[in-house]
């Protein structure tokens, strides 16, 4: 089967998923998604999606791609800044799914979490000022430190398990 795997990177996260997977998937094609979106579609039976989760969605690029596929075969791989939440994951991978037609196949979704820029910090820093006794902030501060070292090996690692349960026949 001819697979390609198509991602969108801010800040290079969901890169180091991307060039994971093409470990895995050595035949598979690898391109970060242009601004033109003029990527190959036709001729790929199966795609590895990737995008930041940005407000709440993946980028617009990446959904205009999503849009577009019919009758394919489709894994799904993001990274967030926030974590440790099935339920928060859940949410995004249904809306995400809805942006698909429903010709195409979804053979796996997988989500970790990925590092945010300083800026974030900075102005979460500032809010705590503001507002002290808000437990939320203190809690965003406190997952803005854990997602730093990510995605680390044992995010590599969860995803290739994801990756190696596909079955293609
Ligand atoms: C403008 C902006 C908006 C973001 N919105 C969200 C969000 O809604 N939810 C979330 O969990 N993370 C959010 N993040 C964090 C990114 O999803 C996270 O850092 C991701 O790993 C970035 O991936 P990349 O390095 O491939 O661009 C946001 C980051 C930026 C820069």
């Amino acid at each position: 089967m001819t697979e390609k795997i198509i991602y969108d990177s801010l800040s290079g996260n969901t890169k180091e998923l991307a060039e994971t997977i093409k470990k895995e998937r050595k035949d598979a094609y690898i391109e970060k998604i242009s601004n033109k979106l003029t990527t190959e579609i036709e001729n790929i039976e199966v795609f590895y999606i990737g995008s930041p989760i940005i407000k709440g969605c993946c980028t617009e690029k990446i959904t205009k791609l999503l849009q577009q596929l019919e009758n394919k075969k489709i894994f799904l791989f993001f990274t967030a800044g926030y974590g440790e939440s099935q339920d928060y994951y859940n949410t995004l991978k249904e809306r995400i799914i809805k942006l698909i037609p429903k010709t195409n196949q979804i053979i796996g979704a997988f989500f970790c979490q990925g590092k945010m820029p300083e800026s974030v910090k900075e102005r979460y820093v500032e809010l705590i000022k503001e507002h002290p006794e808000d437990k939320k902030l203190q809690v965003s501060l406190q997952n803005f430190e854990k997602a730093k070292t990510h995605p680390n090996n044992q995010d590599k690692e969860n995803l290739i398990k994801e990756i190696n349960k596909i079955n293609l026949t």
